[in-house]
């Protein structure tokens, strides 16, 4: 993947490169973390090959639920390819325990089992911090249309109870996490498929037994130790053995 290829974009923690077809992309994910609209960042070696596979082991169990998401495959360690897509600006987050932002804005403690999911909305713009929004905005200035307001809520609910399951198969607590979803065009035809990534950066996951954080908070709350935190939901989910630590190793002779 070192042939010279465009740059379609390039974001906070991924990069975009032109596919090798049209209509498909190539998500390269990088070491970078950033936190409070990059106002805090760090480069932490091993976290983008770690998110790239803990993604696709969420996307792919997503599409074989027959959930549409942009993911195709997984082409080395830091690269996925996926389907070109028109990004809503919209940030979805579902929250199941109250925390971060929620915690605070309402002023529940963190930790407190919410009565119910509940999903909100934010407005995908850096500039303004991704302000919290409702519904009406979305339809008032048309970020997107009630159809596919519809679509989100209820893929959604889908993604939330599967990935609350999944986790907590695995000892883990899905407190919340972000999604964003884009229009697939096909011909005349427009659908709504989840895109971007679910990885530790985008959710909070807490340890069932202890509540540690196995997750971004770790490097927005300076509690050091990111690298292993996902490494261990990495494990957990099966998808690492203990002599692959998905961490760039220098190369070592192996004999035959
Ligand atoms: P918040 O409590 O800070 O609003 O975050 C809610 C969830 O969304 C949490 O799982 C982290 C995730 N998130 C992102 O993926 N990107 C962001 O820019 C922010 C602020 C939160």
């Amino acid at each position: 993947m070192n042939q010279r290829r465009r740059r379609i974009y390039e974001g906070k923690a991924k990069i975009l490169y032109e596919g090798p077809e049209p209509g498909t992309v190539i998500v390269h994910f990088k070491d970078d973390a950033t936190a409070f609209n990059a106002e805090k960042k760090a480069v932490i070696e091993g976290k983008g090959v770690l998110n790239n596979r803990i993604s696709e082991f969420i996307f792919e169990r997503l599409n074989d639920l027959g959930l549409p998401t942009h993911f195709m495959k997984r082409l080395n360690m830091r690269e996925q390819l996926v389907r070109e897509v028109e990004i809503i600006p919209l940030e979805v987050i579902v929250r199941n325990i109250a925390a971060g932002s929620m915690a605070k804005r309402l002023g529940i403690e963190e930790g407190t089992a919410l009565p119910r999911s509940i999903i909100e909305f934010c407005y995908k713009n850096d500039e303004l911090g991704d302000p919290l929004i409702a519904e009406e905005h979305i339809t008032a200035f048309g970020w997107a249309s009630p159809q596919e307001i519809d679509d989100i809520m209820a893929m959604t609910i889908r993604i939330n109870d599967f990935m609350s399951g999944m986790f907590a198969a695995i000892g883990i607590k899905l407190v919340d996490f972000k999604i964003e979803f884009g229009r697939q065009y096909e011909g005349d035809l427009v659908r709504t498929v989840l895109a971007d990534e679910i990885s530790p950066d985008s959710c909070r996951l807490w340890d069932v037994k202890t509540n540690e954080k196995l997750d971004k908070d770790r490097f927005r709350r300076d509690l050091g130790g990111l690298v292993e935190a996902y490494q261990e939901v990495a494990r957990r989910l099966g998808i690492l053995n203990e002599n692959d630590p998905a961490k760039p190793a220098k190369p070592t002779l192996v004999k035959s």
